[in-house]
């Protein structure tokens, strides 16, 4: 029924390993949502790029979420994310956000608040399945999910895709943010292991298409359904 809670494919992993354009597929593949949980860490990165903040301070940064006015489709196939009436979809991948967004997605207050809100985006979601990405959603936000997955790929594999998205900056420059970044964010939540009961889905050696399948296939075996 319509008031059942969503069925959860958590999916997490580190930059550059397909987590997101995997996720959007799986969801499209479903018939499911899709929820980009870094997009809110992003949408609050810029938030305090935009009054000024200094993302080093933690009491300025839960400042800055506590008045959050955060909204984001669920629709894999119309992906958008708005802070107030502003649309900030493409706003958020930019470099100087990229590089500020470890400093807000480590304070501990506004992860529970972000947590918070992901969880009542699910709830009310009205859909019959959401795929949920991210880097702590195997572990704190769904545990109890019954897909659970960890998309990993070597560290060179995830520079060279990052580096091809990326196209106003050289490829080093590129490869090094990441590792900072992934430095940065482990330091916080582990996302390069996987834990207890989740399936590891390495797209070091497989292309899109293929990468999807393993993912799916885990979501057929996880709910045994064809
Ligand atoms: O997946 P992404 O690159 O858009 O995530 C942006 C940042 O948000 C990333 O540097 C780590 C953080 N993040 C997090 O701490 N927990 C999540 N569930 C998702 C993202």
């Amino acid at each position: 029924s319509a008031s059942s809670a969503p069925v959860l494919v958590a999916i997490d992993g580190p930059a550059g390993s397909g987590k997101s354009s995997v996720s959007k597929q799986v969801a499209r593949r479903l018939d499911y949502g899709y929820l980009d949980t870094g997009a809110a860490y992003r949408a609050l990165a810029w938030l305090a790029l935009e009054r000024g903040v200094d993302t080093a301070d933690e009491q300025a940064v839960r400042g800055v979420a506590d008045d959050f006015d955060y909204a984001i489709s669920l629709d894999p196939g119309d992906y958008w994310v708005r802070v107030g009436v502003t649309d900030v979809t493409d706003a958020i991948r930019e470099p100087r956000v990229t590089d500020a967004v470890s400093g807000v997605a480590r304070v501990r207050p506004v992860r529970e608040s972000v947590n918070r809100l992901f969880r009542v985006l699910v709830a009310e979601s009205g859909r019959r399945g959401v795929v949920v990405e991210g880097r702590d959603i195997t572990t704190v936000v769904a545990p109890d999910a019954p897909v659970r997955v960890l998309l990993t790929a070597a560290p060179e594999v995830r520079a060279a895709r990052r580096s091809r998205e990326i196209t106003t900056q050289d490829a080093a420059a590129v490869a090094d943010a990441l590792h900072r970044r992934d430095a940065a964010d482990s330091t916080v939540v582990d996302f390069l292991t996987a834990a207890d009961g989740v399936s590891v889905v390495d797209s070091t050696d497989l292309d899109f298409e293929r990468t999807v399948e393993a993912v799916i296939d885990v979501v057929t075996v996880s709910l045994g359904t064809p």
